[in-house]
């Protein structure tokens, strides 16, 4: 391994991640480790240069604080300790924003080199790919979000034609997105791909169906059903590519933090499927996995490219999906993206996109009475998806984005903005 590493032992701070930013930041590789590792753990990572011990308010479990194991003290290094009380460390601190201590601890005591870029972390992961991997096969699905794209990226460049990716087009993928996923991976790529149309069939499941969780339940059920169905015809599949990614980890709870989400990627694949997992993405973070796929020479616009629901436009098309009211969501949101983008919002705004109801209203249409759906505008600021604010947007620009959907999309005669944050609404409709 090239990098160098400061590890973070979790006593119950809340700012592990903080930490751990903060030191990649100063171009150092860290990560986070439970209080209660063993030496042999601890010896199983590469190139450790220090130690810290990052305690805070949720030390107390069940009644009593966590330690850690006082054979860690017998290694040789370097450890600083972060509002826990250790008289065998180097130095203690009650608390970390300096970051001048923090490079004297990383730099200076551990003489840890700054070596830690996405360059150096994709020689290692090819390498270790092709470690674990060997001459066997691995499948991945592809749905042309960021995360696995990054990891179908990865995966060819360490073991080509060895990689597998399916492609399932389940009808609700925004306008040209199939398209695109076909084009950067088959054509510029040359990736082993099998791209599946099951539009159809998702289409046909969903037929009547109005209620929100029964749309997002068949939708989820039969995207591991196609997966699964293509997955048996293929012979010698030994290993899962997954886009876990770091903060999927952490979420899933630590010893001394309550859990935020249970961790699961391509949306629960059965356990009977039995693959070994390949994932070369477990240790970034979001903004390093897009470094690491512009670093690989994915596009831009798949590397950035927003937030998208897996149920995609089949929660933005409302109630019972129909397939007018899919098409004026496709080709609304479609006119609103290429918009955001002439105005330079597509870099300011974290999500935008469009609506439609399954009611109708009454307007004029050439001299004559219409009756037609509506299109909401959705456009939010958010940090971290738990609330949200709605972006002002410029008057100009959301008259001639009304403009062009009432010309250019069909059975519509009626653009409103959505002025909601969340709470009291959330971000999508369903
Ligand atoms: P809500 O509507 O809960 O959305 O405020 C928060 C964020 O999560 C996205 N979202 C999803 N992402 N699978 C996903 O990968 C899903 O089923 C899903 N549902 C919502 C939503 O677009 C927003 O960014």
């Amino acid at each position: 391994m090239k990098q160098d590493m400061i590890v973070i032992l979790d006593l119950g701070s809340t700012e592990n991640t903080v930490l751990a930013r903060q030191i990649r930041d100063l171009g150092v590789y860290s990560e986070i480790h439970p209080h209660d590792i063993t030496v042999e753990e601890l010896k199983k990572l590469d190139n450790v240069k220090g130690i810290i011990l990052n305690g805070g308010e949720n030390r107390i479990v069940d009644g009593a604080a966590v330690e850690i194991r006082p054979e860690l003290y017998d290694l040789e290094y370097p450890m600083i300790s972060i509002d826990y009380p250790s008289s065998k460390c180097d130095t203690q601190l009650k608390e970390l924003p300096d970051e001048a201590a923090l490079k004297q601890f990383v730099f200076e005591i551990c003489k840890a080199e700054a070596n830690w870029n996405m360059k150096n972390f994709i020689e290692d992961q090819v390498e270790l790919i092709r470690r674990q991997v060997g001459d066997g096969k691995v499948l991945l699905a592809l749905s042309g979000g960021v995360d696995s794209s990054v990891v179908a990226a990865m995966l060819i460049k360490a073991i080509g034609q060895q990689l597998v990716c399916v492609h399932v087009n389940h009808g609700l993928m925004r306008k040209n997105e199939s398209e695109s996923v076909v084009q950067v991976f088959r054509d510029q790529l040359h990736a082993n791909l099998i791209y599946v149309d099951a539009s159809e069939r998702f289409l046909g499941k969903l037929e009547n169906v109005a209620d929100p969780e029964q749309k997002r339940k068949i939708i989820g059920g039969e995207f591991i059903r196609v997966f699964e169905e293509e997955a048996r015809k293929l012979e010698g599949i030994e290993f899962l590519g997954q886009g876990t990614i770091y903060p999927d980890i952490i979420e899933s709870g630590t010893k001394t933090a309550k859990m935020v989400k249970s961790h699961h990627n391509v949306g629960g694949l059965p356990e009977d499927l039995q693959f070994k997992l390949v994932e070369p993405l477990k240790q970034l973070f979001k903004d390093e996995v897009r470094a690491c796929g512009v670093e690989l020479g994915l596009p831009h616009s798949m590397v950035y490219r927003q937030p998208f629901p897996g149920p995609g436009l089949g929660v933005r098309c409302l109630g019972a999906i129909t397939r007018d009211r899919l098409e004026a969501v496709r080709e609304s949101d479609a006119i609103l993206r290429e918009e955001f983008e002439k105005a330079g919002l597509d870099k300011k705004v974290w999500q935008y996109f469009t609506v439609v109801p399954d009611f109708k209203s009454v307007g004029v249409k050439n001299n004559a009475r219409s009756f037609d759906y509506m299109v909401i505008i959705r456009a939010i600021n958010t940090i971290d998806a738990m609330s949200a604010t709605i972006e002002r947007i410029d008057w100009d620009v959301l008259q001639r984005i009304t403009e062009r959907i009432l010309a250019e999309v069909e059975n519509v005669n009626r653009v409103c903005y959505d002025m909601s944050p969340k709470p009291p609404a959330t971000i999508e409709f369903e």
